[in-house]
């Protein structure tokens, strides 16, 4: 039960007192929080049916909402709103049944689903750079997200494994030891345990491959023979292969143990590939896929906005099976495999047409009938000069970079005194790690998803405004508040928060609405609601801290004002992990 659910009871009843049972109640939070807490709206409908006065009706409804001493004033105004305020005697006994539930009082309204999430989408063999944070960090947000709201999920890291990039790779490679035995077809004996390059020189590589290839044909040839023979699964290759995934693997796990992101599934484009297969000889078999100058291709209809898309390609003119075609696998993998009802895909908006294809094909082809798809696109991240961020001299910002450049603008912060004032050099160092992380992580996840940002890392740093730092602040305050009157965050049935002050009433009002903010932001996959909602949260803690000292205060005040404490922080920690920010004991 939460406060949402105990208003709309109360409205129902008095509604159907008045006689109208099946009445549409449209209940929400008010959107005058300075007149009121809660509105219906069901008057103005149900007048319109019954061709009668809106005001009439709603003074029938408020006068039996009257009769509740729940309500501390209930009024009609306007063509027929009715407005409550809830009494500070209920907001305050209703707490501790609220607040001490698992989920703060979130209850899910609709079944729940089995949700597959693919956002990593990190390549072999490349590093880790400046398109791969928004996936990570989005992604791992809509999936604590979903967890949160009930939903089974599971995060796949779909591994770029197995296209032209691997053909490349092994080009390089060859060029520089033919000799490996990776390259020697007629080779019987085993491969060596330990690869012969490490993953640094795989990053080094693929770079220089990609650019001889767009110079050389030859070359290029070369790399798409080797991609070839390795989709033929010729045994050398794929242990090389699988080399070249064990070193990249172990650098984007550490990478990404940095950033707090991490995936149930590691599964990449190769391990579909037999599945592919099969695929693509049912296709054949049906005629919906079809030659066309060399390449097999699907018809891929038109576009949500109606637009005729191209075909996609299966498979190209040299044989070797495309990226399309290796999602439009994954999609009957998690289908058949996971039962998915829902496949999210947090993966750049420039992909859109990409997935637009797929889906359609996936549709066509019957693999989408008890299955939804989505691609949750996202916008990119931009540079002070707001074209994509690029290093000075043009190069690819690395993740390496970023994370970097927002630790250390936190640790410039704690050493000028901006924050961080009573920690030792050893604790700043730590501290900021964990600041620096969870403020990039707030300035990318407050932005509306399709949106493009700048990326400062001296402003998302700042103690000050909508940062990370801000939100962190507030819960370190409140956890240290606790720590020195020797309190938990265990909430207890004698936690009562009793409302003496206008900054009490807001913040208690803050935490009854968290399941509204969860709800919207779970129905639109919008962790920017979160964002908001965490801010406003830590703005009214302070405005409450502030106003509502606990140091001069009576011992009941005290008592009170520290249970308030509690719960605030009891429910700001679940909504920073849902967001996915570490918050430390001090900073
Ligand atoms: N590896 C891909 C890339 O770098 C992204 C993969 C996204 N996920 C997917 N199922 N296609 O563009």
């Amino acid at each position: 039960m939460n406060l949402n659910q105990i208003i709309n009871q109360k409205v129902q009843s008095a509604f159907e007192k008045a006689g109208y049972p099946n009445a549409q109640l449209l209940v929400r939070l008010s959107d005058r929080p300075d007149i009121s807490d809660y509105q219906s709206n069901g008057a103005l409908p149900l007048a319109k049916q019954l061709k009668t006065n809106p005001r009439v009706v709603a003074e029938s409804i408020v006068s039996h909402l009257k009769e509740d001493a729940f309500f501390e004033k209930v009024t009609v105004d306007g063509p027929g709103f009715i407005n409550m305020t809830i009494s500070n005697n209920a907001l305050s006994e209703i707490a501790y049944d609220i607040l001490s539930q698992e989920k703060s009082g979130y209850e899910r309204l609709t079944p729940p689903k089995k949700v597959v999430l693919d956002y990593g989408g990190p390549n072999v063999a490349k590093a880790l750079h400046v398109g791969h944070l928004r996936p990570a960090i989005i992604g791992e947000s809509l999936k604590r997200l979903h967890a949160f709201a009930g939903d089974e999920v599971i995060g796949d890291v779909h591994l770029g494994d197995w296209g032209l990039p691997m053909g490349l790779l092994m080009a390089e490679l060859s060029e520089r030891h033919p000799d490996l035995v990776y390259f020697d077809p007629t080779y019987e004996g085993e491969y060596p345990s330990e690869t012969p390059f490490t993953g640094k020189d795989l990053e080094v590589m693929y770079p220089i491959a990609s650019k001889k290839s767009k110079e050389n044909p030859e070359y290029l040839l070369k790399a798409k023979d080797f991609t070839r023979r390795l989709q033929n699964k010729e045994k050398g290759l794929l242990a090389l292969l699988n080399g070249f995934v064990c070193l990249s693997v172990s650098d984007i796990k550490k990478m990404y143990d940095e950033l707090g992101v991490s995936f149930e599934l590691w599964r990449g484009e190769k391990d579909v590939h037999d599945r592919l297969l099969k695929m693509v000889e049912r296709l054949r078999l049906n005629a919906v896929m079809y030659k066309d100058n060399g390449a097999e291709i699907i018809d891929a209809g038109v576009s949500k906005s109606g637009n005729e898309l191209p075909p996609m390609i299966m498979i190209n003119s040299e044989g070797a099976v495309m990226y399309a075609a290796t999602d439009l696998a994954t999609i009957e993998e998690r289908v058949e495999e996971f039962n998915a009802d829902e496949i999210l895909y947090v993966v750049d908006s420039r992909q859109s047409l990409h997935f637009e294809q797929v889906f359609n094909v996936a549709e066509k082809i019957g693999l989408l009938k008890k299955t939804t798809v989505k691609h949750l696109g996202f916008g990119t991240i931009n540079g002070k000069d707001n074209k994509p961020f690029k290093t000075r001299d043009g190069g690819v910002m690395t993740l390496r970079m970023l994370i970097d450049m927002a630790t250390n603008a936190a640790l410039d912060k704690m050493n000028s005194g901006e924050m961080g004032r009573d920690l030792t050099d050893a604790e700043k160092d730590e501290i900021s790690r964990i600041v620096g992380v969870s403020a990039l992580k707030f300035a990318d996840l407050m932005n509306e998803r399709m949106k493009n940002y700048i990326f400062d890392e001296d402003k998302l740093t700042s103690t000050e405004g909508k940062t990370g730092p801000y939100l962190l602040y507030a819960m370190v305050r409140m956890k240290s508040l606790l720590e020195k009157s020797g309190e938990t965050i265990e909430l207890k049935k004698e936690d009562i928060p009793v409302i003496t002050m206008p900054a009490e009433r807001s913040l208690l009002l803050r935490l009854y609405a968290m399941p509204d903010s969860v709800q919207t932001a779970y129905d639109n996959n919008a962790p920017h609601v979160i964002c908001d909602y965490l801010f406003k949260l830590a703005q009214d803690f302070n405005l409450f801290y502030h106003d509502c000292p606990i140091k001069d205060a009576s011992e009941a005040e005290k008592k009170s004002r520290l249970a308030l404490t509690k719960y605030a922080l009891s429910v700001a920690l679940k909504m920073a992990y849902v967001l996915g920010l570490k918050v430390p004991d001090k900073m």
